[in-house]
């Protein structure tokens, strides 16, 4: 696509993952950890973050409909987790906090499994835009109400692979 402007450099985001980690490595204090990416938005922020961390961790990932191809607020499971999160420490790890809707929808799943404690990473995060009251644990970004690309994001599948954090233009 042409236009795409950079809103956040590849360096700008390895400076922040690298706080985020070591934010999550102090807070839980030598526990293991299991990291649950949502699909497929997260998958490389979760590789970064999750190098960042030095605690026993393991991955696992869920799967929502995702953003556009619905006009209603249902929220349909793609995935399920493959593990057991009870008494477990739980990493949502998501690439961007928008209306708060997939968040909220996983959260409730998610704490049905009775887990240890359960957070929210998010490398983005749009609070103008939210509709349900939700925050983010760590949140790498706030940015303001644009469209953005790269770094995991997606315009219609494209773009993911994206070093840096961009805005598609508006038409
Ligand atoms: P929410 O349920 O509205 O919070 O939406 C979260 C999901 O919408 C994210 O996981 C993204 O897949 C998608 N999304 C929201 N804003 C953007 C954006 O600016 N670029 C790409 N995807 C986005
Ligand atoms: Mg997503």
């Amino acid at each position: 696509m042409t236009g795409l402007k950079v809103l956040i450099s590849r360096e700008e985001i390895s400076k922040r993952v690298a706080e985020l980690g070591a934010e999550i490595t102090r807070d839980f204090k030598g526990q293991p950890v299991i990291f649950v990416g949502v699909l497929k938005g997260s998958a490389i922020f979760l590789a970064d973050l999750a190098r960042q961390v030095d605690l026993d961790a393991t991955f696992d990932f869920i799967g929502v409909s995702s953003y556009g191809n619905r006009p209603s607020p249902t929220q349909e499971l793609t995935k399920d987790v493959d593990q057991s999160m009870k008494d477990k420490n739980v990493i949502v790890v998501e690439d961007i906090l928008d209306t708060g809707l997939t968040l909220t929808v996983l959260k409730k799943l998610l704490l049905a499994h009775q887990p240890r404690t359960l957070k929210i990473a998010a490398l983005l995060d749009k609070p103008s835009r939210r509709k349900l009251p939700l925050q983010g644990d760590y949140v790498g970004f706030t940015i303001p109400d644009e469209f953005v690309v790269g770094y995991g994001l997606d315009y219609a599948e494209r773009y993911r692979n994206l070093a840096d954090v961009c805005i598609v233009p508006r038409e």
